[in-house]
Order: structure tokens, then C-alpha cells, then sequence
């Protein structure tokens, strides 16, 4: 089976909690590593991981580095499991970052990438995901979450965006990721607003 069939299989099953009728492409992901200015010794969080584009393109570029995976659907994390055994995979939400990156063993990290749907989420529950990266974010670390180039004009991405603007002092937009299906770009959210 391919990813794309996968992928779009569990949108079927649950469409408001996959939020993409396909996994983002090789030239997403790339900006999505480019824009989260990954190293090897970093400690790494990936949210919404899915089929695993972003997955891949993190193992690729620092094979070494720990990484911990969040993917709620069980057969989604069944399969990155099985493809890449060295990523801790954990079918958990977002929500609930600080105590599985305690169980980790790794309370506070420097990057987080993020696959997630926030604007099918009411403001409630982005925030609480927002609120949980800032806390185990280290102070000079970073968060990556991509946008559909269009859609983040619409009002519940221009509210994501203001939700971002609350909890980092600096957030900047990546250029287009033209290839992808559809176009989209990266927010880059550095100097987190801790307590
Ligand atoms: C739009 S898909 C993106 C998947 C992959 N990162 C990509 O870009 O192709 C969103 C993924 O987030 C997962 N997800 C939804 N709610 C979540 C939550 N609260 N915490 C972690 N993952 C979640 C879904 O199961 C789905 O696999």
C-alpha cells in the first residue's frame, strides 16, 4: 500500500482529525527541516507525524539525533514503527508534550516540527497544544508548522496565527513550497515565551 492510499484512507475514517487528503511532499519537507535549522545533537519533536514525510526527512539529515514521533492514529504509528525503528513512535496528542517528553527521558527540547490540522481545532484546544510546546521548549528553541498558502488567510488560520504571536517573540514565514499538493509554506517561531 502506498503512503498516499494509507493517508487517504484515514482521512475517510476521520477526516477532521487528519485534516489533508495527502501526506506532504519531498519539497515540504525539505523547507520544513530548512526552516526548523536542524543539527545532529538536537533533541527533536515531531507532532502529527502521519505517513511520515516529515519523519523521514528529519532521519535522513540527522540519522543520530532523538526523535520522538506523536501520531494518535494506531495504524499510522504501526507503519513508521516498522519503517523506522529508531524513531520513538508514541500514539499520544500533542496536548499532552511535557509529560511524554519526561517519560522520554528528554523534559526539555530543541525543536519541535508540526504536521498538525490547527485550523480544524476550536481556539481551546490549539492553544493548549501551543501552550505544551512553548513548555518543553528549550529558551533558544524552535518551532516549525506549515500553512496551505491561500487557507492562511482565512479566519481560523489568521487566528492560529495571532496564537503564535502571543507565546514567540519572533515568527517569520519560509518562501512557497510551490511543488507541494497544495502549495504551502512554513511559520518559523523562535525566542519562546516562557512563563
Ligand atoms: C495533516 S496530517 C499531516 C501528516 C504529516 N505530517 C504530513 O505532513 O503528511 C495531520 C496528522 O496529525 C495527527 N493528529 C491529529 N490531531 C493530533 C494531535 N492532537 N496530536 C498529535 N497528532 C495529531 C493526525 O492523525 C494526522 O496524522
Amino acid at each position: 500500500m502506498t503512503d498516499a492510499f494509507v493517508f487517504l484512507r484515514e482521512f475517510v475514517r476521520d477526516p477532521n482529525r487528519i485534516g489533508a487528503v495527502a501526506p506532504s511532499g519531498k519539497q515540504l519537507a525539505a523547507r520544513m527541516c530548512e526552516s526548523a535549522d536542524l543539527a545532529d545533537d538536537h533533541v527533536i519533536v515531531e507532532l502529527g507525524a502521519g505517513t511520515g514525510p516529515f519523519t523521514r526527512a528529519i532521519r535522513e539529515r540527522h540519522p543520530h539525533a532523538p526523535l520522538l514521533a506523536l501520531e494518535p492514529k494506531e495504524d499510522l504509528a504501526a507503519l513508521l514503527r516498522e519503517e523506522l525503528p529508531d524513531v520513538e513512535v508514541v500514539e499520544a496528542f500533542a496536548q499532552e508534550l511535557p509529560r511524554l517528553c519526561a517519560e522520554w527521558g528528554h523534559p526539555v527540547v530543541d525543536r519541535v516540527v508540526s504536521g498538525l490540522p490547527w485550523t480544524l481545532w476550536p481556539p481551546e484546544v490549539q492553544r493548549a497544544a501551543l501552550d505544551a510546546v512553548v513548555e518543553v521548549l528549550s529558551p533558544d528553541g524552535r518551532f516549525v508548522t506549515f500553512n496551505y498558502l491561500g487557507a492562511h488567510l482565512m479566519p481560523k488560520a489568521q487566528a492560529l496565527r495571532g496564537e503564535l504571536a502571543e507565546r514567540f517573540g519572533r515568527v517569520e514565514m519560509s518562501s512557497t513550497a510551490w511543488l507541494n499538493v497544495p502549495p504551502a509554506f512554513v511559520y518559523i517561531c523562535s525566542e519562546p515565551k516562557k512563563g
